[in-house]
């Protein structure tokens, strides 16, 4: 399929999207058992109504660097499901208190709090059986620990405490959010990325301890900047998005009085960031990535989204 312009991007994305939720679902009956309620409670905020973005990343990634594709799809799944847990527990009356989530009832909403909870907390566990089923093991431990550091203390759970602990504080600066945003966003964006990497380079044998490490800090570099713009528009989308559209609650953020690039700097100034952070992501994707379509049209797909 031609890859050349925002609109192509866009239904390249969504057929990548609408592809990969058939394999999550198929590869959910194959990979998990145990408690069937719970399995239930898993499935429900898994599949249905979510972009796929990091997923998509995970292939994408891998694609580039010439890894094995039935690998690739289960980081790709451990990921979603590691994205979906902290969607659950991010709705949940002790953090966000949203009742609407991909179009649905949130978890909470639909099973009750405390299977909410179970759910997402299994979600996460499961995620774990992942990696050890891959075809190429010989990465596994950098593998595991890109997850962890992306999900974990180091990641995105210590963004949301940043997040939760910046509610009504009017004092934040801008330093301070964006490092509230590289973490609670950006660091799982970009596990994402260097797992596919990681997979590619245990599959084709290209395993030269050098070369991965620089690989790792390009990527990185590429990831900080889709990370933040991804969160920019997010924060944008919660006050000019279409509920609709969107699939989860407008006005969230103003009314848990979090600390947002909107609240603080307005708008304008909001938009005008994200535009700068799509330059940079364009830029760093000629540089790491030449050639790929997919990574140079990706920040404009970021920037521009409605969903
Ligand atoms: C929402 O993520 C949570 C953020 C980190 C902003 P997405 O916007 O990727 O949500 P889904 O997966 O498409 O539902
Ligand atoms: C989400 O940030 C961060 C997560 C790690 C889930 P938000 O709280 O802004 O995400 P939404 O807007 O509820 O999807
Ligand atoms: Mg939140
Ligand atoms: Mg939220
Ligand atoms: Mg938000």
């Amino acid at each position: 399929m031609e890859l050349n312009t925002e609109k192509e991007f866009s239904r390249h994305f969504r057929q990548q999207a609408h592809w990969l939720e058939e394999m999550i679902a198929s590869l959910f009956r194959e990979q998990f058992s145990g408690n069937a309620r719970m399995l239930e409670v898993m499935q429900y905020s898994l599949l249905g109504g979510g972009k796929r973005i990091r997923p998509q990343l995970v292939l994408e990634c891998g694609r580039f660097f010439q890894g094995s594709e039935e690998d690739l799809l289960l980081l790709a799944m451990a990921v979603e499901m590691i994205h979906t847990y902290s969607l659950i527990h991010d709705d949940l009356p002790a953090m966000d208190n949203d009742d609407m989530r991909r179009g649905k009832p949130s978890s909470h909403k639909r099973f009750g709090e405390a299977l909410a909870i179970l759910g997402g907390d299994a979600l996460l566990t499961e995620a774990f059986r992942l990696p050890g089923r891959l075809q190429f093991q010989e990465l596994n431990r950098f593998i595991l620990e890109e997850l962890v550091d992306g999900a974990g203390v180091r990641g995105m759970i210590a963004g949301q405490v940043l997040d939760l602990a910046a509610e009504g504080d009017n004092s934040l600066t801008f330093a301070h959010l964006q490092t509230l945003h590289r973490l609670k966003t950006g660091a799982l964006i970009n596990s994402c990325l260097q797992v596919g990497m990681l997979s590619a380079a245990a599959s084709t044998g290209q395993m030269d301890e050098a070369l991965l490490k620089k690989r790792k800090g390009q990527i990185a570099e590429y990831a900080d900047a889709i990370g933040l713009l991804f969160q920019i528009t997010d924060d944008i989308l919660d006050t000019t998005g279409d509920e609709q559209i969107l699939g989860k609650p407008i006005g969230s953020d103003l009314q848990n009085e979090k600390t947002t690039y909107v609240s603080l700097l307005g708008l304008s100034e909001a938009k005008a960031q994200a535009e700068q952070e799509k330059r940079r992501a364009e830029q760093l994707a000629s540089d790491f990535f030449t050639g790929s379509q997919f990574f140079k049209l990706l920040p404009g797909y970021i920037l521009h989204r409605s969903k």
